[in-house]
């Protein structure tokens, strides 16, 4: 989304009770899993957990992800509970 308040906020709106059910997962896929309704348009560095890949940089933990990557919540944590 280009947006790096969301990469950084985005659980609130997952864990809000008005987020209705299956939101997320309308792009992201039944299982969060990533789908082409979630895929970059470019790559992108953005700010991750814990996830492979997620590596140590002088800004903190980035993950650079390539054009048409399906984004899936485990690129940069486990799968939260939906
Ligand atoms: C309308 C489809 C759609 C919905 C609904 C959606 N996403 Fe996404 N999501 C995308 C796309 C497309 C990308 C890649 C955007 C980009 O970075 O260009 C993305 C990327 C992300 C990223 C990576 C950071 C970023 O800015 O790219 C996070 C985190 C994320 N989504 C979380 C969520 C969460 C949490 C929800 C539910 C509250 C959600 N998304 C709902 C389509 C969606
Ligand atoms: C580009 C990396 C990225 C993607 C993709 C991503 N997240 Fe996150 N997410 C983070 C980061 C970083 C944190 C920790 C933020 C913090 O603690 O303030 C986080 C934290 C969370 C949390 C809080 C619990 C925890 O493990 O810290 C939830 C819930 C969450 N994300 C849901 C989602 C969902 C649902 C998706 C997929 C739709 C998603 N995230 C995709 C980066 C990402």
């Amino acid at each position: 989304m280009n947006d790096p308040g969301w990469n950084r906020d985005h659980k609130e709106v997952f864990n809000d009770d008005r987020t209705p059910a299956g939101t997320c997962q309308a792009c992201h896929g039944r299982e969060l899993e990533g789908t082409v309704l979630s895929r970059l348009p470019v790559e992108r560095t953005l700010i991750c957990k814990d996830a492979p890949g997620c590596r140590a940089t002088s800004q903190g933990k980035r993950i650079t992800l390539r054009a048409g990557t399906k984004v899936s919540c485990t690129h940069c944590h486990r799968r939260p509970e939906a």
